[in-house]
């Protein structure tokens, strides 16, 4: 079976279950305008994320990795009211531009973009003594995942989720010993998911639109 097949599924899926919107579309002609990578999740993995959290009653959502803040629309769009997603961007210019999208789709009081290196600003986060978080979704630099996965799980309430993009790489996860820093990351956090006795987990093998790759759902006992 071919890319082409995957991709068309994937259209055809996306279009039952997931039309695009103003508010998805506008958000990615503005990454588009500003030139950043179109690297966001599916508008597919968007709707499950959605569903996701809607299924476990999520009202506190961490995000890491915004870029232009798809996914978190997606997220927040599955909010109570009153709930909040905190996401973090690496990028100043990237967090500038998904505060537009935000804006743009009424979202501003539902969303607080925190930027910087994540490694950093989760201390800080940390001692806001805040409620814990719902639902944890990781997306951004692949060789942080390990690291990023010590310092979420405290972070998440039992029967919370751990979510991470990007876990398998077109396969490049199965070559052990990978000089690629970011397939080293991913298949290092994916061997550290499966033995971490806090958190039951699987990844979903996916394929499509975003070529071959997989989404790590974790559950936090
Ligand atoms: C890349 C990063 C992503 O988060 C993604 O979904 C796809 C690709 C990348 O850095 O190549
Ligand atoms: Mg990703």
């Amino acid at each position: 079976m071919s890319n082409d097949l995957f991709e068309r599924v994937d259209a055809y899926i996306d279009g039952l279950f997931a039309p695009s919107d103003a508010m998805l579309d506008g958000a990615v002609a503005r990454s588009r305008a500003a030139e950043m990578p179109e690297i966001q999740i599916s508008a597919g993995q968007g709707k499950l994320l959605y569903l996701l959290a809607k299924l476990i009653g999520a009202r506190r959502i961490l995000e890491l990795g915004t870029l232009a803040g798809y996914s978190t629309i997606w997220l927040a769009r599955a909010l109570p009211p009153g709930g909040r997603v905190v996401t973090m961007e690496f990028s100043a210019a990237h967090a500038e531009v998904a505060r537009q999208n935000f804006a743009a789709a009424g979202l501003v009081d539902r969303i607080e973009v925190i930027v910087g290196a994540a490694l950093e600003s989760l201390p800080g986060l940390v001692a806001r003594r805040e409620p814990l978080f719902d639902m944890v979704f990781i997306d951004a630099d692949k060789n942080n995942y390990p690291a990023y996965l010590d310092l979420v799980v405290p972070l998440t309430r039992p029967g919370g989720l751990i979510l991470a993009d990007n876990v398998i790489r077109s396969g490049k996860v199965l070559v052990a010993g990978s000089t690629d820093a970011q397939v080293a990351g991913a298949a290092a956090f994916n061997s550290k998911l499966a033995a971490d006795a806090r958190l039951e987990a699987i990844v979903l093998q996916q394929v499509g639109v975003k070529g071959h790759d997989g989404l790590a759902v974790g559950r936090v006992r």
